[in-house]
């Protein structure tokens, strides 16, 4: 069983996808820690309504230490919105996931997060938007893409039907998918390019 770790910093819906697909037996993982950099985060609720480990940690030594504590294979970063240091990144290569809600490379990088994804989908007049997994590199959403989906979204009047229409069709499902196929030792990272075998 690989030991999970998800990071949040808001509603927790991705989280809240991850435990339920483990409560399922869908992934071959256990969640044992939740950490935020808010002590509002409604994902450290979700996380206490089901048991698992939830602390609010800024300090970067104490959050290594935390992970260390529960021998931690995997990080999912699921809406984190601090930084990620360099330290923690080499610390666990290829071993941190995020989800990004945009077709990297379109609408990412720097600034490029939550609502700010959306509205610039939406202002630039996209037809098709979507939602990407990738490992976690030091270039920001710029790691290894492990999975992609999109969806039309000419029908979304603002950016928050964009991030809604995303977030609750694509987001959801392709983060367990990509989590399953990592506990499944099934993703191989060759030249920045991520196969699954
Ligand atoms: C998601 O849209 C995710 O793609 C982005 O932040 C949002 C987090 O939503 N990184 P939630 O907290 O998982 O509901």
């Amino acid at each position: 069983m690989v030991n999970i770790a998800v990071f949040v910093s808001g509603g927790g819906t991705n989280l809240q996808a991850i435990i339920d697909a483990c409560e399922r037996k869908e992934i071959n993982g256990e969640i044992k820690l939740v950490i935020s950099n808010r002590k509002k985060a409604f994902g450290l609720e979700r996380a206490k309504n089901h048991n698992i480990e939830a602390r609010c940690l800024k300090d970067e030594d104490l959050i290594i230490e935390a992970l260390k504590e529960h021998k931690i294979d995997l990080i999912v970063l699921a809406g984190y919105l601090a930084i990620v240091s360099e330290k923690l990144i080499n610390l666990y290569p290829n071993k941190i996931i995020n989800i990004h809600p945009s077709l990297i490379p379109s609408f990412c990088g720097e600034g490029f997060y939550g609502i700010h994804v959306h509205e610039a989908a939406f202002k630039r007049g996209v037809k098709v938007s979507g939602a990407t997994v990738h490992f976690v590199s030091n270039v920001v959403d710029g790691g290894p893409i492990i999975l992609q989906e999109a969806i039309d979204i000419s029908d979304c009047l603002t950016p928050e039907d964009i991030q809604l229409k995303i977030l609750n069709n694509i987001e959801h499902k392709l983060l367990v998918k990509a989590v399953q196929l990592f506990c499944l030792n099934k993703l191989n990272v060759i030249n920045e390019r991520v196969e699954i075998i």
